[in-house]
């Protein structure tokens, strides 16, 4: 995938970029089997964006990115971050790294040690990381809670004692302590009732604007982020199977799954002419220890024909800036 406008340069940009696991042990009748959790998977997101990333449980959403942000190593392809290769950085030079790409988690409950008080989680990554003096790190908390919309007095309590949007504010003060240039948000308002989704959807929007933060957002469902994101990659199966301008994408998707997906969102009546059919989303996903030969969506997939069920669709550009994975694209 690349850009109509490459300057300036990609902040992050995966090429190829490839995580396998392997699952099960020598004590297990199946023997080793290995899920690629991740393939081949290339984009670049750019300064000042918000990329998001779709698609359904078990495609490797979290799994991109923890390599994203270098919590997991990928066992294939590159990284770029800022125009270096950090895909294979360890020890120090990581640690130097790691300030300007974080990550905010679905469930900050398990990301926050619930015996310590938020000023001090707030703290950690401050004494950790800077050489900041005891004075100037309560400061900077004191700051960071303002930012997220935390009253100072609530630095005093404990993660239990607020709800989980209020947590979801801790947990985005803390990923934004070390002034990140990239936050890799994975499904941070999965977990929020409607109403607070909203909130915590806004207060990132805004900092985004405040700070020039970038993003990438995942999601398991497109309408949140059709709210956020400038662009947006669909996954299926560890692969981006389609990406694009998030209003083309929404508008004309080109790839069935897209357009299955779309089809669990609500759609305003036309006018006349009645809706356009979309294909709707039937059937589990395959195993991905064991994955189909060709399109990796071609069990499910009301269009696969011969040739779609024995050779895998390379992406390519439909319109500018506009990928599919796909031998048949929708109009
Ligand atoms: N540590 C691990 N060891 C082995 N397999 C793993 C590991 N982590 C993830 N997987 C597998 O990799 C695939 C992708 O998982 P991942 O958690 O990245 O998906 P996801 O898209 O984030 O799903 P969800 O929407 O449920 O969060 C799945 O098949 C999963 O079982
Ligand atoms: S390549 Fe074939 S099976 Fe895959 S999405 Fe396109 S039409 Fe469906
Ligand atoms: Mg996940």
């Amino acid at each position: 995938m690349s850009s109509p406008s490459p300057n300036p340069p990609a902040l992050l940009e995966a090429d190829q970029l490839g995580k396998r696991y392997r699952v099960g042990g020598a004590f297990t009748r199946a023997g080793r089997r290995e899920v690629q959790a991740v393939d081949a998977v290339s984009f670049k997101v750019w300064p000042g964006e918000t990329l998001g990333l779709v698609g359904e449980s078990g495609c490797g959403k979290s799994t991109l990115a923890r390599c994203l942000v270098r919590l997991h190593d990928s066992t294939s392809g590159t990284l770029r971050f800022e125009g270096r290769d950090i895909t294979r950085l360890s020890g120090q030079a990581l640690r130097e790294i790691r300030p300007r790409l974080q990550m905010v988690f679905q469930d900050p409950y398990s990301s926050l040690n619930p015996r310590r008080r938020v000023g001090d989680l707030l703290a950690e990554p401050l004494r950790v990381h800077t050489r900041r003096s005891p004075a100037e790190v309560a400061e900077r908390v004191r700051e960071l809670a303002a930012l997220v919309g935390l009253r100072p007095e609530q630095l005093e309590r404990f993660p239990h004692e607020f709800s989980g949007g209020q947590r979801q504010r801790i947990g985005i003060a803390r990923a934004l302590a070390l002034e990140p240039r990239l936050v890799v948000a994975d499904e941070p308002v999965s977990a929020l009732d409607v109403s607070i989704q909203a909130q915590i959807v806004n207060l990132l929007a805004d900092l985004q604007e405040r700070l020039g933060l970038t993003y990438v957002f995942i999601a398991h469902d497109l309408s949140v982020v059709r709210q956020v994101s400038t662009r947006t990659a669909v996954m299926v199966l560890g692969a981006i199977v389609e990406s694009g301008p998030t209003d083309q994408l929404y508008a004309r998707p080109a790839h069935p799954y897209t357009a299955a997906l779309l089809a669990a969102v609500p759609v305003p009546r036309p006018s006349r002419g009645g809706a356009k059919v979309r294909p709707m989303l039937v059937g589990d996903p395959p195993d991905p220890a064991n994955p189909p030969v060709g399109c990796r969506f071609s069990p499910r997939c009301p269009a696969a024909t011969d040739r779609c069920r024995e050779v895998r669709p390379p992406l390519w550009a439909i319109a500018p800036d506009h990928w599919v994975a796909c031998h048949h694209p929708l109009d």
